[in-house]
Parts: C-alpha cells; structure tokens; sequence
C-alpha cells in the first residue's frame, strides 16, 4: 500500500540528497574529526562545512553552533546553562504549552531544585498571554524559554516582540525552535535569542541529532562534560555522520522555505477548507493566522481522535492524534486542555503536517478518506444522531 505520510511534526523522511551526503562518511571516511592526520581532518573541513550550514540557515555565526543528540539534549542543556550562569536566580518562565523536554524539566525543577516557575497560560486560540508573560519578568527571573512555534497546533509566539523586552531586563532567553526550524524563516539576531533549539530529524536529516545556538559570549555551562569538542560546549566525540547530513538538509531547508509559504500553505489550507466544508461540526485548533504552514489540528465533535487515527492508518495514511493517551489517561493533549478546546472535539482532534513532499493528490485522497472514516464512526456513535452531537 502506498503510504500518504502527513506527521511530519513527528518526523521527516531523510532526503535522498541528505543520505547521499552521509553514506561515504559511515563506510570510507571513518576518521575521528579530532585526530592529527589528515585522514580525521578531512572528516572535520566536513563538520566545519556543515556548521556553516546550520548557521545560514538561522543567521548565527558558523562559531554559534554546537551540535547536540537531539532537540531534547539541546533544551535541557540551554536551561542548565542559564540557571548556571544565574546561580542566585530561582525563577524560570515558560509556557504551559511547551514540548515535555522544556515542560517535565520545568516540573522536575520545582519538585527537586525548588524553582519557582510561571508557566504562562494562553488563550483559546493558544495564544500566550503577554500581560502574564511581561508582570511575571524579575530581578530573580533567571530564564526565559518559550517556544517558536508548537509541535501540535503551530501556532507561533512573537519571539522577537518578547526577545526585544527580555533584552531590556537582562534576562536570558531561550527558544525551542525545534518544529518552526526549516517551516518559517529564523533570524537569531533579529530574534534576541541568547539560545535557540533545533533538531535535525523535524527537518530532513536523521533522528539524534540536533544544535543549540549559543549567542558568542554568553556565559555557557555544558551539560555533558568531557573532551574539548564543541569548543568544551559538549563534550563526547562527534556523530560525524549525522552532523554532515544535518548541515545538507539546513541548506535545503534554506532552498525550500519559500515553498513551504506557498505550496505547502495552499495545500495546508485547502485540506482544512475541504474538511471544514465537507464534514459538519468540526473545528481548527489555533489561531489561524499566526501558524506554521504545514500544520492543521483540528477536532471533530462526537468521535475519537485514535479511532480516526486506526482507520487512516488502514488506508495507508500517517497523521497523530491531538490526545495522545498519556500515562495511560484518555486526556486531551495538555496544549488542547491549555487552550480550553471543549472536550467534544478535544477528544476528536487530529494533527495533520506536511512537509514539501507532500502533493495536491494526496490532499485529495486524505480529504476522500476522512469525508468517510468521521462517516463511519458518526455513524457506529451513541453521541452522534440526526447529523450532530446529542
Ligand atoms: C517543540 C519540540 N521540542 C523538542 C522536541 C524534541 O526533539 P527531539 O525529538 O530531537 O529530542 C520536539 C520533538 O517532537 C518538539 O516538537
């Protein structure tokens, strides 16, 4: 069966062009970056090639870049470091939206280090609410770290409007940028990001690897300490092969995000007007305007999100759900039940994300198969009579 592969938030097919890239240095090209000889140098004027990459693609310096295992490594190290760097300071401000490598650690800080943290609340759209955000700034803040833009909904937080007003206060800032990275341009300096976020496999390149810019000059404890990799940022010998491809799929990033505001933003939108306009009582979760592109949640009143998820996948068709069973509770995601979306759809939301693979005819087929799966289940419903909820 041919696969309609629309998690792309979840993660990304590797490109052919980024494989290409990777494959002489598993076998060939197997030296140590660190090495003396010319055979491990080699492998390094590599790395060094694809720290530029990630650098242009977010406009930081090569020297910004330190690669990391993953988006979560570089969430926990940039929190680590700034409570470091601030050992006096015991407040932390976040979102109560936030990924859990930003939220549990949050939550674990409280519990076992006595931080005080604001988890900022946001309003039905999964909007923050700025007022909160600004009167919870203090001389004991230690940190700000907010999202670019949420794995679920897509919505994206004025990051530069909030870098501009941590920068007054001298607070430090941190963004997750792991789902807005390679969806919506980034601009570290135009931001007034002290850290940033990213992951590699959320954009065409391998699971396991990730950065975290670190603006020059700040002040940075590592997280994992050991050699002198990294400029002693991260210690651990690098994953040669992984950075390589991160840096080929940051330059297609690059090339692509054009089209991710125009092709992918059409077809996003016309597979959310097709089902708002075909299937009755569902609704989009998010503001509409200020979302990634690729990127539609959205609920249906009186079904299951998992049950909808079971009969796309029969079809061959790959989305997530909005309420994932988590701990083995049926609960809407924490980011719905933030955004108070009312049980009825919250239960039945779904997330679709596309990537620029993704083309016009799958729309088609995901628009067909969803008209008859909500059908399905509508039908086989205790909740659902005379075309709507009871
Ligand atoms: C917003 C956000 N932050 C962090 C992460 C964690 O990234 P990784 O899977 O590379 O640890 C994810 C992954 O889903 C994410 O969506």
């Amino acid at each position: 069966m041919k696969i309609i592969y629309a998690d792309n938030n979840a993660t990304t097919k590797v490109a052919d062009e980024v494989i290409k890239q990777m494959l002489p240095y598993f076998g060939e090209y197997y030296g140590n970056p660190s090495s003396m000889h010319t055979f491990g140098g080699n492998v390094d004027k590599k790395i060094v090639q694809a720290r530029q990459g990630v650098a242009d693609l977010i406009n930081a310096d090569p020297g910004e870049i330190v690669f990391t295992s993953c988006g979560t490594e570089s969430d926990n190290s940039a929190v680590y470091a700034a409570l470091a760097a601030n050992p006096e300071k015991k407040h932390i401000i976040t979102s109560n939206v936030e990924h859990p490598a930003i939220n549990n650690l949050c939550k674990h800080l409280v519990k076992t280090k006595g931080y005080e943290v604001t988890f900022v609340p946001v309003d039905k759209k999964g909007m923050l609410d700025m007022d909160i955000l600004y009167n919870a700034m203090s001389d004991n803040t230690a940190l700000i770290t907010l999202m670019w833009a949420n794995n679920e909904t897509g919505v994206i937080f004025p990051i530069e409007e909030i870098g501009k007003k941590a920068n007054e206060k001298g607070i430090l800032f941190h963004t997750d940028a792991v789902q807005a990275a390679g969806k919506v341009p980034i601009d570290v300096k135009a931001a007034g990001v002290d850290m940033l976020s990213m992951s590699g496999h959320k954009i065409h390149a391998p699971k396991g690897i990730g950065i975290l810019y670190i603006k020059n000059n700040l002040k940075f404890s590592p997280f994992l300490i050991g050699g002198h990799q990294e400029k002693g940022r991260r210690g651990g010998t690098e994953n040669t092969v992984s950075i390589i491809g991160l840096g080929k799929a940051c330059e297609m990033a690059k090339e692509h995000l054009n089209e991710m505001d125009t092709r992918v933003r059409n077809m996003r939108d016309y597979l959310e007007n097709q089902l708002l306009e075909k299937i009755p009582a569902c609704s989009v979760n998010g503001d509409k305007d200020l979302r990634l592109p690729n990127t539609l949640s959205i609920g249906f009143d009186a079904v299951e999100g998992e049950s909808i998820l079971l009969l796309l996948d029969q079809e061959g068709i790959c989305a997530s759900s909005g309420s994932a069973c988590t701990s083995g509770s049926l609960d809407p995601s924490h980011v719905l039940m933030a955004m108070e979306v009312p049980l009825k759809s919250a239960h039945g939301s779904i997330r679709f994300s596309l990537s620029f693979y993704n083309t016009q005819e799958e729309m088609d087929i995901i628009i067909k198969t969803m008209v008859s799966v909500i059908q399905r289940l509508r039908d086989m419903s205790p909740f659902w009579k005379d075309g709507k909820m009871v």
